[in-house]
C-alpha cells in the first residue's frame, strides 16, 4: 500500500475530507508550518503522527525547505499532498518531489493564481468559478492540471457563500485525485503531461446561467 504525507497550514478541511474518504493508502504524517494549525489536532485525534516544521525561525526559504524535506523524507511517502499549505516552496524542493507533489487551488486555473481568488472572481464578474487539483511545478499555482470542478456564481453571492460552494467541490475532487494516484492510475509523464488510466464517469457540463429551456 502506498503512503502519503499531507501538508497543512490552517483549518485542514481538505485533509479531513481525505481522511474521511477511506483512501487505499497510509497517511504517514501530517506536517504543518504553524503550531496552531487546526489540522494538527484533527490528525492527532486520529492517531496520525502530526509534526510542526515552523517556518518562523528559518532565516531563508532554502533553510525552511530543507528542514521540511528532511521531515517528509523521514516518512518516505509516495505522494506529498499540499492541503491548504500556504508557504511558497522553492524550486529545489519542488524538483525533489516532481511528479509526486500535488496541490489544490481555489480557482479554475490558470485563472486567479495567488490569494483572494473568490473576491477576484466576483470582481471580474465570473459566472463560473471553481477549484483545481494540479501537480506542482516551480511556478506558483501552476502545473499540469489533474482535475477541476466548476460551480456557478450566483448574483447574490458574497465571498463567503462562493468560497463555501467551491470548498464543497474541493472536498470531492482532491480525495479523488489522491485515490487515482495511490491506485497507480495517475502519473506525470516525462514531458509534463497528466496521464490518467481506467474508467471515469462522464459528468454533466456545467453552464451558467443555464440556457433557456426549449
Ligand atoms: C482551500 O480552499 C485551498 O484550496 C486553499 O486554501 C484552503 C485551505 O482550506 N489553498 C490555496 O489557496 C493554495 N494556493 P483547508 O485548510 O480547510 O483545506
Amino acid at each position: 500500500m502506498q503512503s502519503i504525507v499531507i501538508l497543512v497550514s490552517g483549518r485542514g478541511s481538505n485533509m479531513e475530507a481525505m481522511l474521511a474518504a477511506g483512501l487505499p493508502c497510509r497517511v504517514a504524517a501530517v506536517i504543518a508550518n504553524k503550531a496552531d494549525a487546526k489540522g494538527l489536532e484533527t490528525a492527532r485525534a486520529r492517531g496520525i503522527p502530526a509534526v510542526v516544521v515552523a517556518h518562523a525561525g528559518h532565516a531563508s526559504r532554502q533553510s525552511f525547505d530543507a528542514a521540511l524535506a528532511a521531515e517528509i523524507d523521514r516518512h518516505a511517502p509516495d505522494l506529498v499532498v499540499l492541503a491548504g499549505f500556504m508557504r511558497i516552496l522553492g524550486e529545489d524542493f519542488v524538483r525533489r518531489y516532481q511528479g509526486r507533489l500535488m496541490n489544490i487551488h481555489p480557482s479554475l486555473l490558470p485563472a486567479f493564481p495567488g490569494l483572494h481568488t473568490h473576491r477576484r472572481a466576483l470582481d471580474a464578474g465570473c459566472r463560473v468559478h471553481g477549484c483545481t487539483v494540479h501537480f506542482v511545478t516551480p511556478a506558483l499555482d501552476n502545473g499540469p492540471i489533474i482535475a477541476q470542478a466548476a460551480v456557478p456564481v450566483r448574483p447574490d453571492d458574497s465571498e463567503e457563500t462562493l468560497a463555501a460552494r467551491v470548498l464543497a467541490q474541493e472536498h470531492v475532487i482532491y480525495p479523488q485525485a489522491v485515490r487515482w494516484f495511490v491506485e497507480g492510475r495517475l502519473r506525470l509523464t516525462e514531458d509534463g503531461r497528466v496521464r490518467l488510466s481506467g474508467e471515469q464517469t462522464a459528468a454533466a457540463a456545467l453552464l451558467s446561467p443555464p440556457p433557456d429551456a426549449r
